[in-house]
């Protein structure tokens, strides 16, 4: 009979002496405090129990043990604690062995290394993700890792978080057995009986050498993570932890158990916690519990750099693709398109030129003829960004496909609901905004119209899962809510400029703060015609209310300094290279400008540069809310961390605004005001959570 060592766990003791202490505490089997007290109970019962010969450890369920319950960081956890638990499993007097299955991570892996046996499903994975949480694997896996791997794997799979194979885990030495059964729980116990058989005792991981542990492999990763981080700290936590590993096993867990407890203080920790679940909520959307509709096949119209890169993510996701294009010439160019999405995973040999064919062949077709889209299931259109021809696109289509199939639009800024009215059936429109390179990026707007129908919704969501992208729902207006928001710090941006801040000054700002890269690196790689259209052109969306700020991006337009694309721009590109030293002309171009506005230059330090784009973005974002086009605070905050470059270790930006202080960016805005009242218009949401003394955070909550 199996007797329970708290609500989730249960000890039972075979006729042969084999000790089963079973986990069951879906969905993954996360090391809150009913597994860490029943694990602990468990242990002590097993050690003291005479009929007991071996202990065997396995979770129901998909997987073994996840890792530690991540909602309880940040709390006061209760004894015992997971470090505690396996230095306890390691210390036991007669053997264990752990069953892995499913996701062994964090926390779950280190049980299995604190395990004096271990045996893994084929087809499982395992790994020490902690550094993504900002944190290191703090219940011995620094310690244990090295001692089973060597310390060089070790680093590398703890400073890099990855999943790895049961498979390569074996190979490296972490895991004594696969078993292909799929049925852990037969297969640990045969372990077992094959251990009791041979005699073995306990064989404790922290008892082993590490021969590769030195002081120069310490700090050649050191001065590697550093340049790899990009300032993220948890990656040199890890090495600072690993190195301990230099140390008998004791001390080694000591001086890991100190580095974990800076990462818990560390506020890099919060937002990278605030970013895991936030990748999961933002699916929690009111059409979560609707059926999305059939989707096998989709018909993509324009093959140009969007076009060819949303077929490449739907391919990838195991969908049919039709691509249709305006002529012959334009289908060729978008089919080369397509492949050159491909090139360089064949080139790294990811991929064999044979697979690509063969894919293509089975899965991509092309057309001229808006015919091919009769029967398709899904249609996404990445047509030219004006309004007159997306509706010509919707009229022809909605005459074509069949009763049913949703009908998408790629648009960056235009009216979904406006775009659907042309259309007999507005319900089935929908707006899924990619992002460039529609294959790697992975966001994915899914903007909701007046009228889409639940189910569209749900099949915007199933898509992005497909994809393996991130969904975030967005409401309708200029920009939806990414470049809404970026519309808005790229204004403060070109204002700072105009009113005496260096450009590559605010490039090096914005880096600084965590960006890949800053404002006007990225207009120079997106192009700068594309802006000039958006204020210049027909379907221009600018308030014509507010200060125009873009001469100088005017000037560039005209010198045909458009970007990487003309080889300069804000930079010097010469040879069609990817960076280089500013355009040594801009200075006095601008300054030309300014005086031409009257405008004095002041100066603008680092912090000011840094304190107008937060206090811009936090605005924009607020009124985002505040409007119901983003559901909640942490819907814009995915956004901007998987389309728009903001470092994931701050949380994005509301989680930012709430760390930094409502009151004070509300106090930055008003100041700002001062010069412009019409930019730095207070978001009401904003005022209101200051005087309610509430955070973005609590909305979040619901
Ligand atoms: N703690 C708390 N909740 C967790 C969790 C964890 N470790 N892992 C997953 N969950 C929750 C998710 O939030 C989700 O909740 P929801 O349904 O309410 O949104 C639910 O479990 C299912 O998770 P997924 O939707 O992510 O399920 P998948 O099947 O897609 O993925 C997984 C499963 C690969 C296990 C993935 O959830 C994952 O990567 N989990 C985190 C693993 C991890 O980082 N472990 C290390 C934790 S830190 C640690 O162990 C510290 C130690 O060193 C002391
Ligand atoms: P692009 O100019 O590279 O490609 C557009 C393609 O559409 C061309 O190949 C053209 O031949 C084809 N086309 C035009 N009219 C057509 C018609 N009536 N029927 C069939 N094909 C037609 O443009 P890009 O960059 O791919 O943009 C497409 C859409 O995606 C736009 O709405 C744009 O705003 C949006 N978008 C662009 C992003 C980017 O970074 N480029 C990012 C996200 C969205």
């Amino acid at each position: 009979m199996a007797e329970q060592m708290s609500d989730v766990v249960t000890y039972e003791v075979t006729e042969d002496g084999v000790a089963i202490i079973r986990a069951d505490n879906p969905p993954v089997n996360a090391l809150g405090y009913q597994n860490r007290l029943g694990l602990w109970n468990a242990i002590e019962k097993f050690d003291a129990d005479a009929t007991a010969k071996i202990a065997l450890v396995h979770c129901d369920g998909r997987t073994f043990f996840a890792g530690a319950d991540i909602s309880e960081f940040g709390g006061v956890r209760a004894d015992p604690l997971l470090p505690q638990v396996c230095d306890r499993y390691e210390a036991a007097t007669k053997p264990v062995v752990a069953s892995m299955h499913g996701t062994s991570l964090g926390g779950g892996f280190e049980m299995g290394l604190a395990s004096h046996y271990r045996i893994a499903q084929k087809k499982s994975k395992v790994g020490l993700p902690e550094v993504h949480l900002g944190i290191i694997p703090g219940a011995g896996g620094t310690q244990r890792a090295p001692r089973v791997m060597g310390a060089a794997n070790a680093l590398e799979a703890i400073t890099t978080g990855r999943h790895m194979s049961a498979v390569e885990a074996h190979e490296l030495g972490a895991i004594d057995r696969l078993d292909d059964s799929g049925d852990p729980l037969a297969a640990g116990l045969a372990y077992c009986r094959e251990l009791l058989a041979e005699g073995a005792g306990p064989r404790r991981t922290g008892e082993r050498p590490v021969p590769d542990a030195t002081p120069e492999l310490f700090a050649e990763w050191t001065e590697k993570v550093k340049k790899t981080a990009k300032g993220q700290n948890s990656p040199l936590y890890c090495v600072e932890a690993v190195s301990a590993c230099m140390l008998p096993i004791a001390e080694g867990l000591e001086a890991e158990r100190a580095v974990s407890a800076k990462t818990h203080s560390d506020p890099q920790r919060p937002a990278l916690v605030h970013a895991f679940f936030g990748e999961r909520a933002v699916n929690k959307i009111p059409e979560a519990k609707v059926a999305p509709r059939k989707l096998e096949t989709v018909g993509i119209i324009g093959g140009g750099t969007m076009g060819a890169g949303i077929a490449a993510a739907a391919l990838n996701a195991g969908l049919s693709v039709v691509m249709v294009e305006m002529n012959a010439e334009a289908v060729a160019r978008g089919e080369k398109n397509l492949r050159r999405n491909y090139a360089s995973s064949v080139a790294k040999g990811r991929m064999t030129q044979a697979a690509l064919d063969g894919m293509l062949e089975a899965k991509f077709s092309t057309s001229a003829s808006y015919d091919a889209l009769a029967d398709v299931d899904l249609v996404i259109e990445a047509v030219f960004e004006k309004m007159e021809v997306k509706k010509e696109v919707f009229g022809k289509i909605d005459a074509i496909v069949r009763e049913g199939a949703v009908l998408a639009s790629n648009t960056s800024y235009l009216d979904v609901d406006e775009i659907a009215a042309c259309t007999k059936r507005p319900q089935d429109v929908i707006g899924l905004h990619f992002f460039s390179p529609a294959h790697i990026m992975r966001l994915l707007e899914v903007v909701v119209g007046d009228k889409t129908a639940p189910d569209v919704v749900a099949t915007g969501f199933q898509l992005a899962k497909m994809m393996k992208k991130v969904a975030v729902r967005a409401g309708v207006c200029d920009g939806f809510i990414g470049n809404r928001i970026l519309g808005a710090y790229m204004k403060a941006a070109n204002m700072m400029v105009e009113d005496g801040a260096d450009p590559y000054e605010v490039d090096a700002a914005v880096r600084s703060f965590g960006y890949p890269m800053g404002p006007f690196q990225m207009g120079d790689l997106a192009g700068l015609d594309i802006g000039y259209f958006n204020r210049r052109g027909k379907d221009a969306t600018r308030d014509p209310e507010t200060r125009y700020s873009e001469g100088f991006l005017d000037r560039m337009y005209e010198n045909g300094w458009l970007g990487q694309k003309t080889e300069k721009g804000f930079y010097d590109y010469a040879g069609g290279a990817r960076s280089g030293p500013p355009n040594p002309e801009i200075p006095a171009m601008i300054e030309a400008e300014r005086r031409k506005l009257g405008i004095n230059a002041k100066p603008f330090s680092r912090e000011d540069i840094l304190r107008r784009y937060i206090a811009a973005m936090t605005n924009e974002a607020a009124k985002v809310v505040g409007e119901g086009i983003a559901l909640r605070p942490v819907d814009v905050d995915m956004t901007s961390l998987f389309g728009y470059g903001y470092p994931r270790w701050r949380g994005g930006p509301m989680h930012h605004a709430d760390a930094v202080g409502l009151d004070v960016i509300l106090n930055d805005i008003r100041e700002f005001a001062k010069d412009d009242p019409k930019f730095w218009e207070p978001a009401p949401l904003l005022v209101k959570l200051v005087e309610e003394g509430r955070s973005f955070a609590d909305l979040n909550k619901g």
